[in-house]
């Protein structure tokens, strides 16, 4: 089996894999990084986006292999020194989830859209850039 090697949330990390084994794989099974969901195997739901190299991409249909030698960022990976990042500090203030299952992709997501497009976002920008993540609780108004 190949070995990837990457580094994932600052820290360089590597493991034998399957040809096929996808990143969210690699995160959950391998690394413990449970915090990337799996909501659907269809490249829908959002749930399971992380940052590869800067940007976000669902990873549950990226495979690890194709990650070999990328910066991965995942949500355990945003707070610093035991502060939250603002995006998820701007999620707890504004009751942006309800049961948190799309709440790390969408956070992750977020994130990547204000890296993207800046800070003075309108919202029909916010709910256009949002579309790849879904909320099965449909906390979509909070949320944006
Ligand atoms: Fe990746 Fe749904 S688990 S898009
Ligand atoms: Fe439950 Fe979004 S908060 S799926």
């Amino acid at each position: 089996m190949p070995t990837v090697s990457m580094k994932v949330n600052g820290k360089a990390v590597s493991g034998e894999v399957e040809g096929r084994t996808l990143l969210v794989e690699f995160l959950r099974d391998h690394l413990g990084l449970t915090g990337t969901h799996v909501g659907c195997d269809t490249s829908q739901c959002g749930a399971c986006t992380v940052h590869v190299n800067g940007k976000a991409i669902k990873s549950c249909t990226t495979l690890a292999a194709a990650c070999d030698g990328a910066d991965v960022t995942t949500i355990e990976g945003i707070a610093k020194n035991g502060k939250l990042h603002p995006m998820q500090t701007a999620f707890n203030e504004e009751h942006g989830l309800q049961c948190g299952f799309c709440t790390p992709g969408m956070i992750m997501s977020a994130i990547d859209i204000v890296n993207r497009k800046g800070k003075k976002l309108d919202e029909d920008t916010i709910r256009h850039e949002l579309e790849g993540n879904i909320c099965r609780c449909t906390g979509y108004h909070n949320i944006v």
